[in-house]
């Protein structure tokens, strides 16, 4: 039997899941000492939950809540308590479209880590990729960071680049782009593991 996971993660997704995916394979072929707790989404018909189901990993859809991009406190304050009970040590964003204020912040200040397909600091925001082929840029790829108050701006701990290619179309950018992203977010998260990173942030 292999050894215990070290770190128990909660995966927040509203999409299809790739990311999601790519670190449940990590933890199945021991690149990753993990285990995932539980997958949340703030969309009951994302791909991510159907995904998660499949691998039997508990799944949780927050209440809808009157705005698009944002929680509200109070179902931030239901996440943030979710998580808590499924005894999550890292929340693990993985294409979760909603901006984090106050409550889960606070809750899980320096355990959060998000991946953004750009480069950062370059392109923060909506669909990067196209951003990145509207500016001509010759390299695009993909970054991991510390989640904090600042939408796509807290510290990056591990960035991969692909090349933008003659001919892309937003799509082919960002599927290089996205196969960079399997590469890496799981890598990172096991250096943030290996490293206990969040426990020094936190001490
Ligand atoms: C990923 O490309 C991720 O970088 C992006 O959403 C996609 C989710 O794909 N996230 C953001 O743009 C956050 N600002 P997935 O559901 O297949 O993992």
């Amino acid at each position: 039997m292999s050894e215990e996971p070290k770190a128990t993660l909660g995966i927040l997704g509203s999409g299809r899941g790739s990311n999601f995916a790519a670190i449940r394979d990590a933890i199945a072929s021991g690149r990753l000492s993990a285990s995932i707790a539980v997958v949340i989404s703030d969309r009951e018909d994302a791909r991510i939950l159907e995904l998660a189901r499949q691998a039997n990993i508990p799944t949780v859809v927050l209440r809808r809540g009157k705005f698009r991009t944002r929680l509200e406190p109070d179902i931030e304050e239901e996440l943030a308590e979710c998580l808590r009970r499924f005894r999550v040590d890292l929340v693990i964003l993985a294409g979760f479209l909603r901006v984090l204020k106050g409550p889960l912040l606070a809750a899980y200040a320096g355990r959060i880590l998000n991946i953004h397909p750009s480069l950062l600091p370059a392109f923060k925001g909506k669909d990067a990729w196209k951003q990145a082929l509207a500016a001509g840029v010759a390299e695009a790829g993909c970054t991991v960071h510390w989640v904090e108050a600042e939408v796509d701006s807290g510290p990056i701990l591990g960035q991969a680049r692909v090349p933008v290619l003659p001919g892309d179309t937003p799509e082919s950018l960002h599927a290089r782009i996205q196969e960079a992203e399997h590469r890496l977010y799981p890598e990172v998260i096991q250096q943030v593991i290996d490293r206990k990173l969040w426990q020094q942030i936190h001490s």
